[in-house]
């Protein structure tokens, strides 16, 4: 009889267990569904073929020809790019030769440098087309390089200039004026600071405010409250989606240790819906509004531009019906929503992206502009979701300090920002402004294609991005075109352009124009050679298949191998 019963009990338990991993597998599995495909989508795997990528590059005698088009066409290729280096030798001068000096003592800027185009012609490119880092001065929507060049700037200094540089001068300036008084003083606050924590909570509908120095910092804050209030561990990011350099939202290239409490999910999907709703470790989704012009899929950067698979498109109707139901989620399985508006806030609507898409989160990063020109980052939320201490465990508190935060020429500055939103001015701005973006974009494209050029742009408002209609290797090239007609881009290149929204439409029929005229100096180039055996399957393939090679051949060349 006892002995019966210990086997029952034996079976009762092997039961459980059984039942306890089959349910275990399953979560596996709905996880392993809910990432996108890509490399992007799987953060470790993609640290490990990172790891693997060995270098090799491009020399002379390959360079101009690297997808085997004939020899006339490399030989205009090289005339084109030869001209271009004496070009940007003789009217870059001062500027290059200042970026010079310092390069090798900036780190940001030598990696800046190396990874403007795809490392294998990265060399060859810095030795001729050298690109300057410094500017004199800005103005309307130029910038003007130490030679005296005007460029229409697109670089949008990262998405901060929403309203035009000499906006921000002045608002840095009026700042300056409310607070010199008071001056650097750090820890007791300047009054201005109460105006702006007024406005922020009407603006993000949101109870409590928090200020911080950076976007990231502020992502990272966010991200901490919410794992102190839920108690649970893993932050939820969608595939592709930047929210700063911190390591637990960069959990692949990048970062040089694993995130091991984030999850990285499809983005717009019904699997990772699935994921929230049966994980009980979630403490938080993240979500850059920024992702629906390219979901699933990283910052556009022109490093990585092998080929011309890069594509954009945005759909507000859809990525509000994806929002909307990811809200839904969240409340139901009561994991906080946060969103990472460091970028769009304000640049969409006044109201930030929560009102763009007409959905509301529990937390609110914002970043970037709303400093009036200077460095912030602020969290706004609910107040249950942002206090950093527990009533009844005095020792149990969520820590988050900053020498600077609160700075007062930071919050004066921003004080005149939050003033200009309110101003018919402003107001005006944002009226019909993606209709006036979106005919502006649709005006591009139409003399793109007029012209017979493989290029067209698309846009989510004021930010656009480039894509390419034809396969080809050297679509990086267009940036140092551009670069020539007077266009100044960020270190991405044509990945990503950012308007600020004083551009008249004279100010940008002329960018158009420009970027019509460095198109079709490309084409003539030679660089948009087209055959029908060159494909982007077939450029990924070769790309691939140079890398193997290399990598063997560097284990055999390698005396330790
Ligand atoms: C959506 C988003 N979050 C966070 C950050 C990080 O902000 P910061 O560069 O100020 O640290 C950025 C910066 O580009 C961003 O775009």
């Amino acid at each position: 009889m006892e002995w019966g019963s210990a086997t029952l009990a034996f079976y009762g338990v092997g039961a459980a267990a059984l039942a306890t991993s089959l349910v275990a597998l399953r979560r596996r599995l709905q996880l392993s569904k809910a990432k996108h495909p890509s490399l992007t989508g799987h953060s470790r795997m993609a640290r490990r073929v990172a790891s693997f990528v060995p270098f090799y590059e491009y020399g002379e005698a390959e360079f101009f020809h690297t997808d085997d088009a004939p020899e006339e066409v490399a030989a205009r290729r090289r005339a084109g790019f030869m001209r271009l280096a004496a070009l940007y030798r003789q009217r870059f001068v001062q500027t290059i030769g200042r970026t010079a000096e310092v390069t090798e003592t900036i780190s940001d800027l030598q990696f800046t440098d190396a990874y403007r185009v795809p490392f294998q012609y990265s060399r060859f490119v810095r030795e001729h087309l050298k690109t300057g880092a410094f500017v004199q001065s800005s103005a309307g929507v130029l910038v003007t390089d130490l030679d005296g060049n005007s460029f229409y700037d697109l670089t949008g200094s990262y998405g901060v200039n929403l309203f035009g540089y000499d906006f921000y001068k002045e608002t840095i300036g009026a700042g300056f004026e409310r607070v010199r008084e008071l001056g650097p003083v750090l820890g007791p606050y300047h009054p201005v600071i109460a105006e702006n924590v007024k406005r922020l909570r009407e603006i993000s509908g949101l109870d409590e405010v928090s200020f911080h120095m950076s976007g990231t910092e502020a992502v990272m804050q966010a991200v901490r409250l919410a794992r102190y209030h839920t108690r649970r561990t893993h932050l939820v990011r969608f595939c592709g989606a930047y929210h700063g350099w911190w390591g637990d939202v960069q959990p692949g290239i990048g970062n040089p240790v694993p995130a091991h409490e984030t999850y990285t999910l499809k983005d717009m999907s019904e699997d990772s819906l699935r994921v929230l709703r049966t994980r009980r470790n979630i403490a938080c989704v993240l979500v850059n509004p920024l992702q629906a012009l390219h979901p699933n899929a990283g910052a556009p950067s022109d490093s990585s531009l092998l080929d011309s698979a890069r594509t954009a498109h945005f759909d507000k109707d859809t990525y509000s019906a994806w929002l909307k139901r990811l809200r839904a989620v969240c409340t139901e399985q009561n994991i906080p929503l946060i969103f990472d508006e460091v970028f769009v806030g304000f640049r969409l609507a006044p109201g930030g992206a929560q009102e763009y898409f007409g959905v509301r989160a529990d937390l609110v990063t914002y970043g970037k502009t709303l400093g009036g020109g200077l460095p912030i980052g602020v969290v706004c939320g609910r107040k249950d979701l942002m206090k950093r201490f527990r009533e009844d465990r005095p020792a149990d508190i969520c820590f988050a300090r900053g020498t600077f935060n609160s700075h007062p020429y930071v919050m004066a500055a921003m004080r005149e920002f939050l003033r200009f939103l309110e101003m018919p001015q402003a107001q005006a701005l944002y009226r019909d402004l993606d209709r006036i973006w979106d005919e502006r974009a649709r005006l591009l494209n139409q003399r793109l294609r007029e012209a017979a050029l493989p290029v067209e742009v698309a846009n989510m408002s004021s930010i656009w991005t480039v894509s390419y209609r034809q396969p080809s290797r050297y679509n990086w090239m267009l940036q140092f075109y551009l670069r020539a007609e007077g266009l100044a881009l960020s270190w991405i290149g044509t990945g990503r352009l950012i308007f600020s929204l004083n551009y008249t439409d004279a100010d940008f029929a002329a960018v158009a124009d420009r970027f019509v005229a460095a198109s079709r100096a490309m084409q003539q180039d030679g660089w948009w050679w087209s055959d029908p055996a060159l494909t982007n399957k077939s450029i990924k393939r070769r790309v691939l298949k140079e890398m193997i090679a290399r990598r063997f051949a560097s284990r055999d060349d390698h005396p330790n191998s």
